[in-house]
């Protein structure tokens, strides 16, 4: 039998935007969300329409919404071309010179990229990849580090048609293998390396070792970051600055058919086989467009930074697409938060003068764990607006961005989406809504979302259950490329014609969304499926504790035990009597059903590159103390010792 996800949190705390954020905001106050809310899902159609029309179009389309569940098709028969809007819609006004790109790398280096520069070196790439025999469709895999290249390669394929596949630069050649083979891509776009906390990444390295078994690529074209000797193979391999020299910087953007495909981007699901998440062009680009805009609220003289590799869904919508639909300045960085000290991202924002700043609650636990005097040496003045995305936020971490780096006067707007998705879902509109330390709260325009029960009936408020989207949306996955039936089994077989989106939630009693982290995160102790965001949530918020993971391990008596995985702030030394403390913590904050049957204090916890805590290793450590599965996307493999080391 189907049990109930308890939600436990019991936050109170509310913040409202402040009066001259609100006046000056796109969106200005909940009256007028609530009214554009409404007429969005009453009428979605005329709503994206309208959206659309802010955008140039080769030709207009004949209808806004196809749909035959779970197949949509959005402005069907219309024509346009997302490079084109990104770029030369631009270039007819003075902001031609405006800066696209700010870009700093890990060692110092910088670059400002005007929109008219930018266009040149897209046009021109375009053309080298006409020459090298990239036609429209054809599919293109980008392995790069965060340099302006990354951007002119999506919209340099985006400008011809082509399919873009990224990979995040610290997937290693096997994982390169796989992806580059299901995508049966011809090219390939790289570097001869790139620079992490200090270190080199030999990302050329790593392409040539995929490459013997990789039959589709025919050229590998590299940019050159470093000055790094890298064996270069004739015929294949080709200097990205040497294409360039003998192209011209002329090259029309292709008229292309609203669902013409835009890119692919690989995401783990349930099984250990990556799903190649595909995206097309209209739809996804009135969605990335119109979310920039009001959840970023972004103004014409913003400096706009999101922290998100390009390598993840965040940095395709909210690093290049978004930005530059907006005709928005967006910086880019190259390398880690704490290189060469923690205060890296601080200096960044003040240099720059950054207004807007988004990043994840991962990178801010860190920052919290770092230590507020490197945050406190800088101004951090010119910041009106903060986001987050990735996972829950716990309210201590909320609370700690939005004094120690809001300063108490930005909003935060935690967005909740997916790379499935494409664009902000859920997220508070920064200018309408009150916010709430730890909630995503409402849905953005035109989305319907719900939270029901296993059994497809809507939850009672404040009862936990599953995340659905009840409507299609502009920027919905149109399926798992070359499986369209593992597509239709994952997101829509569970409520036939409604999307899955595989997470937990409850909605409040102001119809405010709470995610409680995937479904498959959930545990169930003795008959009570707590959500163990929840549990993490609390953890975090003992003054010891820097970092905490939960999973569930199989317990006779209960079903599930709780397990969870600890990390302290730096001066805090591991103890049985602090063991005790948090599982009484634990008690406190939430109630006896979530204490820990087991607290492991450890050193670090073992994270995916993007950052993201790998709960199913963690899982198998609680389970078995070994772990059998896939560990490609672990960042630090050390970290897997330690744990082990732990138990012994
Ligand atoms: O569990 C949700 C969590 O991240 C998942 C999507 O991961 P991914 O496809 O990698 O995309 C991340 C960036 C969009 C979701 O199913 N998630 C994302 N944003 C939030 C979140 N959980 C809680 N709060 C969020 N704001």
């Amino acid at each position: 039998m189907e049990q109930k996800i308890t939600s436990l949190s019991k936050e109170k705390r509310v913040f409202h935007p402040k009066e001259p954020f609100s006046r000056r905001a796109h969106i200005k106050s909940m009256a007028q969300y609530k009214k554009m809310y409404n007429e969005s899902i009453k009428n979605p159609e005329k709503f994206w329409a309208k959206a659309a029309e802010e955008l140039y179009w080769f030709r207009r389309w004949k209808e806004v919404l196809k749909w035959k569940p779970p197949h949509a098709q959005w402005f069907v028969k219309g024509k346009l071309n997302m490079s084109y809007n990104c770029l030369d819609r631009h270039l007819g006004s003075w902001r031609r010179n405006k800066a696209a790109i700010i870009w700093e790398g890990e060692n110092g280096d910088t670059a400002t990229w005007t929109y008219q520069q930018l266009h040149s070196q897209v046009c021109k790439f375009a053309n080298v990849l006409k020459m090298l025999g990239i036609q429209k469709g054809d599919r293109v895999c980008i392995y790069m580090p965060m340099i302006p290249e990354i951007a002119v390669a999506m919209l340099a394929c985006a400008r011809i048609g082509a399919v873009h596949s990224i990979i995040f630069g610290g997937f290693s050649s096997s994982a390169l293998v796989d992806r580059i083979n299901d995508a049966q891509a011809k090219l390939v776009v790289t570097a001869d390396g790139a620079y992490r906390r200090g270190t080199i990444v030999k990302l050329k390295e790593n392409v040539d070792n995929a490459m013997a078994d990789c039959p589709t690529v025919e050229n590998v074209v590299v940019v050159k970051r470093l000055e790094q000797e890298v064996i270069m193979h004739y015929g294949r391999d080709h200097w990205y600055d040497e294409l360039m020299h003998s192209v011209d910087d002329v090259c029309p953007a292709e008229q292309l058919d609203s669902e013409h495909p835009l890119y692919i981007l690989y995401t783990s699901g349930t099984t250990g086989k990556p799903k190649g998440i595909l995206h097309t062009t209209g739809g996804y680009t009135v969605m990335t467009y119109l979310t920039t805009k009001y959840v970023f609220d972004i103004k014409e003289e913003d400096i706009y930074w999101c922290t998100a590799d390009a390598g993840w869904v965040t940095g395709h919508s909210y690093v290049v697409y978004g930005p530059l639909l907006n005709g928005a300045t967006t910086v880019m960085y190259e390398g880690a938060p704490n290189y060469p000290d923690p205060d890296r991202f601080w200096k960044i924002i003040d240099k720059y003068k950054i207004n807007v700043f988004y990043t994840a609650p991962t990178a801010i636990r860190a920052f919290i764990k770092w230590g507020e005097e490197w945050p406190r040496k800088h101004k951090l003045d010119t910041l009106r607006l903060l986001g987050t995305v990735g996972e829950p936020i716990n309210p201590e971490a909320w609370m700690w961005y939005y004094k120690v780096i809001g300063k108490g006067k930005c909003p935060i707007v935690d967005t909740w989406w997916q790379t499935e998705t494409g664009a902000i879902m859920i997220t508070p509109i920064p200018g309408a809504t009150p916010t709430k330390p730890g909630t995503v709260t409402l849905p953005f325009f035109g989305i319907v979302p719900e939270v029901m029960t296993k059994e497809g009936k809507k939850c009672k408020v404040n009862e936990g259950g599953y995340l659905v989207i009840t409507k299609p949306w502009p920027a919905m996955l149109r399926t798992i490329y070359k499986d369209d039936h593992r597509y239709q089994r994952q997101y829509w077989s569970e409520y036939p014609g409604i999307y899955f989106t595989g997470d937990g939630a409850r909605k409040d009693k102001d119809g405010y969304f709470w995610i409680m982290g995937r479904v498959d995160d959930v545990i169930n102790v003795s008959g009570h499926r707590i959500g163990t965001a929840e549990v993490e949530s609390a953890l975090v918020a003992h003054a010891k504790v820097a970092e905490s993971a939960v999973v569930g391990r199989p317990d006779d008596l209960k079903g599930s035990a709780i397990c969870a995985f600890v990390t302290l702030e730096g001066k805090y030394a591991p103890s049985e009597e602090l063991k005790a403390e948090l599982k009484e913590w634990v008690v406190k904050q939430i109630g006896a059903l979530a204490r820990p049957d087991e607290i492991r204090l450890t050193e670090a916890l073992p994270k995916t590159r993007s950052g993201k805590i790998m709960r199913r290793l963690l899982r198998e450590i609680a389970t078995q103390g070994i772990v059998t599965g896939d560990t490609t996307t672990l960042e630090d493999f050390s970290v897997l010792e330690t744990l082990r080391d732990e138990e012994e």
